[in-house]
């Protein structure tokens, strides 16, 4: 990697992903995390932000839809904007903005288990509950539809009869933990 790149985290809750990125990150110094942004004034991301030394910038509803965290975006130069653990759905100019620059992952194997009202452990839930015998991860971008767009990477985990949602939810952790930040890396350098 040549020159220096600029990723923006979404969360909206634990954070335990945009930990994990920011830490597998951290001797990198072509690799920069200008701050956090959430949804959630009181999510434990903001917690590990400070750990961190990473700004946290809480945004409200109307400043999401209204363009100013759209503008915040377009100051910042933003080189990819990932979504981890982030639960609002991406207004269309923001996505017009930043072709094929904003990705999400989600706790399953797309196109199973997406759509609204499907994140963290309702989607673990949902497995369970259809007797699947398999779960994981898919890293996507983000396009108009929640869950849709095209899908750049997944990674499998077997789910036993006598896995309980929890079971299921630390293991597609793992996968994430693994997986999310190499992705990362490798798509800053196209
Ligand atoms: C992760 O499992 C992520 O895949 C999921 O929320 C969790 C956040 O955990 N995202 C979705 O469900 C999006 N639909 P974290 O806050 O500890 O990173």
């Amino acid at each position: 990697m040549t020159t220096k790149k600029k990723i923006i985290l979404f969360a909206s809750g634990s954070g335990s992903n945009a930990e994990n990125i920011i830490t597998y990150f951290a001797k990198n110094k072509e690799v920069t995390f200008p701050c956090i942004l959430s949804n959630k004034e009181d999510a434990y991301v903001k917690v590990r932000a400070k750990k961190l030394g990473v700004p946290f910038k809480y945004f409200t509803k109307e400043e999401w839809k209204g363009g100013e965290i759209l503008q915040f975006l377009k100051n910042e130069k933003a080189d990819l904007i990932v979504l981890a653990g982030f639960l609002l759905k991406v207004p269309e100019d923001m996505i017009k903005a930043f072709p094929n620059k904003i990705i999400n992952i989600h706790p399953s194997l797309l196109p199973k288990h997406g759509g609204k009202g499907m994140y963290g452990m309702h989607v673990h839930e949902a497995v369970v509950e259809a007797k699947e015998r398999e779960s994981g991860i898919s890293i996507h971008y983000v396009n108009e539809n929640l869950d849709e767009g095209a899908i750049i990477f997944q990674a499998k985990c077997e789910v036993k009869p006598t896995d309980t949602p929890e079971d299921v939810a630390h293991n597609v952790h793992e996968l994430e933990y693994q997986y999310f930040p190499q992705i990362i890396e490798s798509l800053l350098e196209k």
